[in-house]
């Protein structure tokens, strides 16, 4: 076996538009050859196919358990059966329906003081993921450099490399996981063409402060960067968090290089719902409407008009949820420190990371991979969240995997009963291979 870990090929060396999009995220097979290569599954499909098959409790991927609020289920049925105020089961307007743009523009005013024009500074998009998708494909230019923050979303990874630009990666270090922002100036080329952000950000749950921010900001604007914003996690901060959510708007200066995506899948807990936005200047949602109206040109009027009701009034559901979700944090990470996993001090989303070192010197990937298959609990190696062409063996981001506490708590005391009781015989059944390996999970 080669420990060299550039057998997973640069993005960019592939021709194939299909086969750079699925190596920048990490999806392909490596078991297949750089003439011939395949394509498998997102980590995360393949960790609740892996998970199904084993009958393992589901901690990998980030959905909750629950369905969303039974009030807000009502309004989107009503929209469908009973379009009363208007059409709800034909198309939407591209930029969304007018209510949910306003109620998205009179929320962002509410929380975060940032005036937007719901006719020309907010665009509804199919989930937070096409705001993303459209975005990086509007300002990354091909053959340019694209930064981020490491470990991150995986179809950033896919998305640039799409474009034909090349992802360069600053690590987010544990164990507090703050962005290093000179490491992140210094990284800046005159190739660079965007800064991808992720804030309440997965999977670490590090909250970026008004600050670091600011000086992302500073940066885009001295290099003429364009920054793309992810807050999908912005109202998933947990009660003891250091910091509130900021939005990169609020930055002075930031309207002019800056997006922020959002989504109604993460904030109400219905992630099928696939309701997301993208607020900016008029500018700069123009240029990314460019792209956006190409890809589903518009989507779920029913969803957009229930979660324009749901945003003027939560009726409580996010600080419910967000206590809900801190119990649940608290129970794994207690959990987790009594195996030994060392975990994180997340303070908003769904997740935990827990540090395999200190009981194993199995990689996170094989670790997964026995934890899935022998103990029945699935997780995710967060260095399926890196960028795999590249990755160092002794990078401590290999050595982290990804707990999600979004699940309902006795299913999370059940994976972590599991784990206390046949964890220490599985591990104990596995000398550690001699070299990490570097897979991005089993397919
Ligand atoms: C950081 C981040 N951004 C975007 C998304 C996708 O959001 P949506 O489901 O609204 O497309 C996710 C989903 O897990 C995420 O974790």
């Amino acid at each position: 076996m080669s420990s060299h870990p550039s057998r997973r090929p640069d993005p960019l060396a592939l021709d194939q538009p299909w086969a750079r999009t699925a190596a920048g995220a990490n999806t392909l097979d490596p078991a297949s050859s750089l003439a011939a290569p395949r394509v498998v599954p997102t980590i995360y499909e393949r960790t609740t196919a892996a998970a199904i098959a084993h009958g393992a409790i589901n901690l990998g991927q980030g959905f909750p358990d629950t369905e969303g609020p039974d009030w807000l289920l009502e309004l989107a049925a009503r929209a469908i059966t009973d379009p009363g105020s208007g059409p709800r089961n034909q198309y939407a307007p591209g930029m969304g329906l007018p209510e949910l743009r306003a109620a998205v523009s009179s929320a962002q005013q509410r929380r975060q003081g940032v005036t937007l024009d719901p006719e020309n500074q907010v665009m509804v998009t199919t989930g937070a993921t096409e705001g993303i998708s459209a975005t990086i494909l509007a300002f990354a230019r091909p053959g340019s450099e694209v930064l981020t923050f490491e470990p991150h979303y995986d179809s950033y990874g896919a998305c640039v490399a799409l474009a034909g630009a090349r992802m360069v990666g600053v690590p987010l270090r544990g164990p507090a996981f703050r962005p290093d922002v000179d490491a992140l100036e210094a990284a800046i080329t005159e190739r660079t063409s965007m800064i991808l952000v992720n804030t309440p950000h997965n999977p670490t749950g590090t909250v970026f402060s008004a600050e670091e921010l600011r000086r992302i900001v500073e940066l885009a604007r001295k290099h003429d960067l364009r920054i793309m914003c992810d807050e999908v996690y912005e109202r998933l901060v947990l009660s003891d968090a250091a910091l509130p959510h900021r939005s990169i708007l609020t930055v002075p200066g930031a309207q002019d290089v800056a997006v922020a995506v959002g989504s109604a899948g993460k904030s109400f807990s219905v992630t099928g719902w696939k309701v997301g936005w993208v607020t900016g200047s008029a500018e700069l949602i123009s240029q990314v409407r460019g792209v956006k109206q190409f890809l589903s040109f518009s989507s779920g009027p029913a969803f957009q008009w229930a979660v324009a009701q749901g945003l003027d009034d939560d009726r409580g559901f996010f600080a419910a949820n967000t206590t809900e979700l801190e119990v649940g944090r608290d129970l794994l990470s207690t959990g987790l420190t009594e195996l030994g996993l060392a975990p994180n001090a997340a303070e908003a989303g769904y997740f935990v990371l827990g540090d395999v070192s200190g009981i194993t010197s199995l990689s996170a990937v094989d670790f997964c991979a026995i934890l899935a298959e022998e103990v029945g609990v699935a997780a995710i190696p967060v260095s399926a969240l890196t960028i795999q062409h590249r990755a160092e063996p002794t990078d401590e981001l290999q050595r982290l995997v990804r707990f999600a506490f979004c699940k309902d708590h006795a299913t999370i005391a059940e994976g972590l009963r599991r784990m206390r009781e046949r964890l220490p015989a599985a591990l104990s059944g596995h000398p550690p291979s001699l070299e990490p390996s570097l897979a991005v999970g089993r397919p």
